[in-house]
């Protein structure tokens, strides 16, 4: 199978095998009424523990190190699987890391602010920049782009999530991965369903599915870290971004983004009793682990609208288990 669907007009700097596998969820399918769940197991990848980012990095990578870039610099929060597979890919290039990690999150454990993530990247080595409480990590990260340019450095500053355009080229490759492993499978999927937090991922695999011409499957996202409207914006913005990179000249109308965020809960990293629940159902039927931030959230949404009705009987539906798991490991305080 054809690997890199992209790679003449984009090269990448090669992190991880693929095509990743696509699976069902055959005794968790048996307890759902008419629906077929197939994961995506981009949470299950060669290097730095896996997830999305690693996607996105091929791209950001390449980009940098055809710039001449010495530091790779970026920014997320305290649990941030971004900058955790930043760091990955810079020890893997020979690059020196800085990560510039914002406080975006109410929980002050010990584990949250020790384990999981963190714990890797102090393991990774990278250096780590932690953000006052209520500061900026946006001005943390240009402040220190600076004082790295004046001491003669040169660094590749990525955005959180690695969402930028160059980054979510890796979904729209992932998109095209997604057709090819379909048709081979002979399997039709009438939804692929994700985690949406800075929307690279899904503006990617929508961009992807325009470059590719095609009208289906639906690409629905549940919102984890913003609410639905400012989440469908950017991520139409971004859609359109990578698309337009990809050489699609149309704009992608609005109504082709779809976006929920009815299993946001309260706020960004605060635990639901629905994910929770969606995290131990996945465990104790296929011995599968989401992560309580993003797709154990997602998955939470995905089986209650589910429940609801909102898929037709029959339908094959693809879910990117997008990773994360490193996250778990700072939630022991807070598991239900
Ligand atoms: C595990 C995991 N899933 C999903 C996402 C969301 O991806 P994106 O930021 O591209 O929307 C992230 C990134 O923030 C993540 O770390």
């Amino acid at each position: 199978m054809k690997q890199n669907y992209l790679a003449d007009k984009f090269p990448v700097y090669p992190l991880i095998a693929i095509p990743t596998a696509i699976h069902p969820l055959t005794n968790l399918n048996r307890r759902l009424n008419g629906v077929n769940i197939y994961v995506k197991r981009d949470d299950v990848m060669d290097i730095g523990l896996g997830g999305n980012k690693l996607r996105k990095l091929e791209y950001l990578l390449h980009d940098a190190i055809s710039k001449g870039a010495d530091t790779l610099l970026t920014t997320g929060g305290i649990q941030s699987n971004h900058t955790r597979l930043t760091a990955t890919a810079a020890a893997r290039a020979g690059l020196a890391c800085e990560v510039v990690l914002s406080q975006l999150v109410p929980v002050k454990t010990a584990n949250y602010n020790q384990n999981g993530n963190i714990l890797l990247e102090k393991i990774l080595g990278v250096k780590m920049h932690i953000v006052p409480e209520n500061g900026s990590g946006a001005a943390v990260l240009e402040a220190r782009q600076a004082e790295l340019t004046a001491q003669g450095k040169h660094p590749y500053t990525m955005p959180m999530g690695g969402s930028s355009p160059i980054g979510a080229l890796g979904y729209a490759n992932c998109y095209l991965e997604i057709m090819a492993q379909s048709q081979e499978m002979d399997i039709t999927f009438s939804h692929i369903l994700l985690p949406n937090g800075s929307s690279g991922t899904h503006a990617g695999l929508l961009a992807g599915q325009k470059y590719a011409g095609h009208t289906g499957p639906q690409i629905r996202s549940y919102a984890v870290l913003a609410d639905e409207v400012t989440t469908k914006k950017a991520t139409l913005e971004k859609a359109n971004a990578t698309a337009n990179l990809l050489g699609y000249t149309k704009s992608i109308p609005a109504e082709e983004v779809f976006v929920s965020d009815s299993a946001r809960g309260e706020a960004y990293g605060i635990p639901t009793e629905a994910m929770w629940h969606a995290l131990k159902l996945l465990a104790s039927t296929e011995g599968i682990f989401l992560d309580p931030v993003y797709s154990g959230k997602a998955f939470a949404g995905m089986l209650a609208d589910i429940e609801q009705g909102r898929f037709p009987e029959g339908s094959n539906l693809l879910f990117v288990m997008t990773g994360g798991t490193p996250g778990l490991f700072a939630y022991q305080d807070l598991v239900e």
